[in-house]
């Protein structure tokens, strides 16, 4: 059913994050969200058809003849952004690792959790007796949940299932979900997450099924648009990453890569793979943030892994954009590292522990996830021919979002033209 046209009027502060500037933001210009006082929005056909003041939006002479047709949502006192892209989450599991998370907090690692059976390897016998509805249901209950915190696209891996079988369902899994969430669901094939069980000790030759079975079909069958790989201590080295890239590139899957969130990874002898993004990035080298500075890779960062894994360190969003490298934020929502689904929360993340400003936030969760996904034509700014994206707040100051620690002030969401909520108090 085509979504009704929808006009959102008398908004307080309209975040349209427009730019004269071509490619993903860098420096400077990641502080400039385009702000309108008084602003107006109106979605068509799940698009968007004009952008500007309240009183030239009313003044529209297709709005003149529709209106009664159009609902008009007045929101004087609300902040309205372009909906949040999540371009990195772990939605295809069946369980939380609770075991995982006691054990952290009497004093293991990450590593050592992973190292004694736990971590990645623990949620795949799951997965793989789960049935294709059973992961659906999963990735589709934390789709409406990031819906109800304002993300409009989610990137969502594969990556618990590590063998052809499983790894396929994960994606239809994905794929079910997708086509039963109003937004836009970006699927990623991460067969390359850790080495399972019955390869340990043959890296090799798992690496050889990822590329001779789950990326052949997983393009054949347009499961994928992005393949990544894990490319850290205890999972793959650098000489796999290369090999996994080459393939997935030969089938015409787009790339981006889990690196650095362990240990250094020399990135520099990658970016002639074009990849979309390199994620985490804890680790990264400084000579290799020189080389990142002068390509369109874009640093996407998920400080909710390293809040949740109570370290004391965060990826270093300034040295980043400081130099210039684009950087975006994303939730990681996954059972291991990061189980939030909550973008205004990593938004807190970022300020506090990263120094980045509330503007920089924003644009990094917004503007700079689209261009982490490619998907920057259609998304991540408030402009007419753009998808009908919207996140509503109920606050009046866009700094506010991320200043409410931890607190859930979204007011409505509208994705691709469809109105999820309406008014706070219908949402619970
Ligand atoms: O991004 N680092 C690898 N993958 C995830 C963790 C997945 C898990 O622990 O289940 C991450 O942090
Ligand atoms: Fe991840």
């Amino acid at each position: 059913m085509p979504a009704q046209p929808v006009l959102l009027v008398r908004i307080r502060q309209l975040l349209t994050l427009r730019s004269s500037v071509p490619g993903p933001r860098r420096g400077r210009q990641l502080q400039e969200l385009d702000i309108l006082e008084d602003g107006a929005v109106l979605c068509l056909g799940g698009k968007i058809v004009s952008v500007g003041k309240t009183k030239d939006a009313l003044r529209d002479p297709w709005l003149k003849k529709n209106r009664k047709k159009v609902l008009e949502i007045d929101c004087s006192g609300k902040v309205v952004l372009p909906g949040f892209v999540d371009a990195h989450t772990h939605p295809a599991f069946v369980v939380p690792r609770l075991v995982d998370f006691e054990k952290r907090i009497a004093g293991a690692s990450y590593e050592e959790i992973a190292e004694a059976g736990g971590g990645i390897r623990s949620s795949v016998q799951a997965v793989r007796s789960a049935s294709k509805q059973e992961i659906a249901a999963k990735v589709l209950s934390a789709l409406q949940e990031m819906a109800w915190l304002g993300t409009t696209t989610v990137e969502a891996k594969s990556g618990y299932g590590l063998s052809v079988e499983a790894e396929i369902k994960s994606l239809e899994a994905i794929r079910a979900a997708a086509a039963r969430w109003p937004g836009t669901v970006v699927p990623t094939l991460l067969g390359a997450h850790v080495v399972p069980k019955e390869f340990q000790g043959r890296s090799q030759k798992y690496v050889e099924l990822v590329c001779q079975e789950m990326i052949p079909q997983a393009a054949r069958r347009k499961l994928a648009q992005f393949v990544d790989v894990f490319c850290d201590r205890g999972a793959f080295s650098a000489g796999e990453m290369e090999t996994i890239f080459t393939c997935a590139r030969e089938h015409g899957l787009k790339l981006r890569a889990h690196v650095c969130q362990l240990s250094e990874t020399g990135l520099a002898p990658f970016l002639r793979f074009q990849p979309a993004s390199f994620d985490h990035m804890d680790h990264v080298r400084d000579e290799d943030i020189r080389e990142l500075a002068r390509h369109d890779t874009v640093a996407t960062l998920v400080p909710g892994a390293n809040h949740f894994l109570g370290l004391p360190d965060y990826p270093p969003a300034r040295r980043l954009i400081d130099a210039g490298v684009p950087v975006s934020l994303a939730t990681d929502f996954n059972p291991g590292s990061s189980p939030t689904a909550s973008m205004p929360f990593v938004l807190s993340l970022a300020c506090t522990h990263m120094k980045m400003s509330p503007a920089e936030a924003l644009a990094a969760a917004t503007i700079n996830g689209a261009w982490s996904l490619r998907l920057a034509e259609r998304k991540g700014s408030i402009e007419p021919g753009k998808d009908a994206d919207l996140a509503a707040f109920a606050v009046s100051d866009y700094r506010e979002i991320p200043y409410w620690v931890a607190a859930d002030h979204s007011a409505f969401t509208v994705l691709q033209g469809a109105l999820l909520g309406g008014a706070r108090q219908e949402k619970h």
